[in-house]
Order: C-alpha cells, then sequence, then structure tokens
C-alpha cells in the first residue's frame, strides 16, 4: 500500500513500517520503536540496508550494528531491535515485529532511493564512492538499482558475452593493479572446441566494482558458491541459520566472531591467502578487510537447515576434531 510521507528539514522522507519509524538527516538514520529510538550513522545503515534488500534477508539474521536488524523466515521477516544483544533481552528492552517479507522489502527499497544521495555508491568501498552525509541532494539509483549479469554458459564460451575485460569497461581495479593474469592453454580434442573453455578467475573477479556482494559462480544442488571482492569492513554483522564456509582467495580477511544470542565477542578468525574456515551455525561475524581482497562464499540453500540446526539436531559446527 502506498504510503503518503511527510518530508523533513533536510528534505529526507520518513518512513513507517508497522511500529517502527525511519528518519534520517545530514548524519544519521534514526530508527523508532514505542520503546525509544536507536541511531546509526547512516553511512553504515544505507550500506547495510543494500546489502538486506540486494540479498533478500539473506540466511538468518542480517545485523546493520550490534542493536538493530532483521531474521529472514523465508516468506515473512522479524525486524527487531536488540534481539541479538543480552543487554537489551535481558532487560526486556528487546522489540520485535513480524512482517510479510515483500512489503518489508518494498519499504526499504523505498528508505535505499529516497536517503541516497548523488555521488553516493552503498556498494563501494569508501575510497571508491562519494559521501552519504548531507541534507538531500539527488540520488544515485543506477547504483542501487544494479542487475548481477548472468552468463549463459560458462563466462566468456562461445555464446556467451559476460567475460570482463578493459574492451567492455571493465577496469582493473586500483588494489589488483599488480596481478599478473595467466596464460591459459586449451586443448580440446577435435569436435569438442566449442566446448571445452578456460578462462583466468582472478583476471574477471579483479574488476568487480562492488565489495561484500557474494554472486553465485557455481550451483551444485544445495551447494552454492558465490565470488566477491572485499574491502573496507562488511556493513552487516552476520548471524547465520547454518554452516557456511570461507576459502580466501587473495590477500586477508579477519573475521571478528560473537556469540549469536548474546553478541559477546568469541574469536577473532584470521583468513589469509588460501586459508578455509567455517562459521558455525550458532555465532554472528563481520569480516574486515584491510587491502581489497577475493573471497569464495560456499553456502548451503537446503531449506531443511535451519529447523535441523535450531531444534540441536545438527551441531552449529560442522567438522568434530
Ligand atoms: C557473510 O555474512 O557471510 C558474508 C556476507 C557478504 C560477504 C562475505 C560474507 O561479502
Ligand atoms: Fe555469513
Amino acid at each position: 500500500m502506498a504510503q503518503a510521507h511527510e518530508v523533513n528539514e533536510q528534505g529526507y522522507k520518513i518512513f513507517k513500517l508497522g511500529d517502527f519509524t525511519f528518519r534520517r538527516d545530514e548524519y544519521f538514520a534514526h530508527i523508532g520503536w514505542p520503546g525509544g529510538v536507536h541511531s546509526i550513522s547512516v553511512e553504515n545503515f544505507l550500506r547495510a540496508l543494500m546489502r538486506d534488500v540486494a540479498w533478500g534477508f539473506f540466511y538468518g539474521t542480517v545485523s546493520f550494528d550490534a542493536v538493530f536488524g532483521t531474521t529472514n523466515h523465508y516468506g515473512t521477516v522479524e525486524v527487531f531491535v536488540g534481539l541479538r544483544n543480552e543487554a537489551y533481552w535481558r532487560n526486556n528492552k528487546h522489540f520485535v515485529q513480524t512482517f510479510d517479507s515483500n512489503q518489508t522489502t518494498g519499504i526499504f527499497k523505498a528508505i535505499l532511493e529516497d536517503w541516497t544521495n548523488e555521488g553516493f555508491d552503498p556498494f563501494a568501498a569508501p575510497e571508491e564512492t562519494r559521501i552519504a552525509f548531507g541534507p538531500k541532494h539527488g540520488s544515485n539509483r543506477a547504483a542501487i538499482e544494479r542487475m548481477r549479469v548472468t552468463a549463459k554458459r560458462m563466462v566468456g564460451a562461445d555464446g556467451d558475452a559476460t567475460l570482463r575485460n578493459d574492451a567492455n569497461g571493465y577496469k582493473v581495479n586500483r588494489q589488483f593493479a599488480g596481478y599478473q593474469p595467466e596464460k591459459l592453454e586449451v586443448h580440446p580434442e577435435p569436435g569438442f572446441e566449442n566446448e571445452v573453455h578456460a578462462f583466468d578467475f582472478f583476471d574477471y573477479l579483479m574488476r568487480s566494482d562492488v565489495t561484500w556482494n557474494p554472486s553465485v559462480v557455481s550451483a551444485v544442488k544445495h551447494n552454492l558458491i558465490c565470488a566477491t571482492t572485499e574491502e573496507y569492513m562488511l556493513p552487516v554483522i552476520h548471524g547465520n541459520d547454518r554452516v557456511e564456509w570461507f576459502l580466501q582467495l587473495s590477500d586477508q580477511i579477519d573475521w571478528l566472531v560473537y556469540d549469536g544470542k548474546t553478541g559477546k565477542p568469541r574469536a577473532r578468525v584470521v583468513a589469509k591467502a588460501g586459508d578455509i574456515c567455517a562459521m558455525p551455525a550458532d555465532i554472528q561475524h563481520q569480516g574486515i578487510s584491510p587491502k581489497r581482497s577475493m573471497l569464495l562464499v560456499w553456502e548451503n540453500g537446503d531449506s531443511a537447515l535451519p529447523d535441523l540446526y535450531a531444534s540441536g539436531k545438527l551441531k552449529p559446527y560442522p567438522v568434530e576434531f
């Protein structure tokens, strides 16, 4: 249903979702609910909101910070304050409402569109975008309405035009400038020239203009392998409802790991190029990447998994040592 929006002094619309109110000023997003107000730097808020919208609320919980977030129930979504922060729920200061996912996406998209100023790209690394702050000036629909590119066959094989290179405008990111692409040799048997193909995946991925946005590059049954380039910090704290794996392809990401229910710090996992690690199903994690790096994320999309972990039928970690 269309809402009539009040516009504040800085030129931004005020949004409502159930009993939540969303306002922004020059520097902050202010989230109101009947029990209080929580404020987040609007830059962080828009970066987190961009992911929550683009990922369809992702697997499990997407927290914008230690207080505010969403939990995906695949059709409905919980929007919450303090649910994964012991100081809130122990003192009964948490607040949760469940909404239809499509309705919530609609409102979140409208916030993103109205609150993103000209020149600010919520997917870009901080050094590669203008700022989010200030009174309302313009918009940036091109940045927030990006569509993922879908290959028809293996990237670059005959009949597919999605290979990225200088000629089609995908420039090498400044932080991967030193990489020397591999010269790949392919020796197909006669008659299979059109079936066998290879390309340098680093040469492809280092041209990505977005950060912290995994894209599916291989799918086998429920197994989704997702590639992404990372720089600065994951704008959300992710509380997964299943185990996921990270294979660090280049450089380094440090994963800050917190308890899933209380939010208390639990570990710091240092992942260097070639390292692989699993994130358990009972934690929250946020990555930091001081230099742009490449990461493969392996998610299992089986919809039976959240219940199996929540009920304890599956242990929260994948391996017993
Ligand atoms: C994650 O929460 O597991 C995640 C999200 C986005 C990324 C990488 C990892 O780019
Ligand atoms: Fe995650």
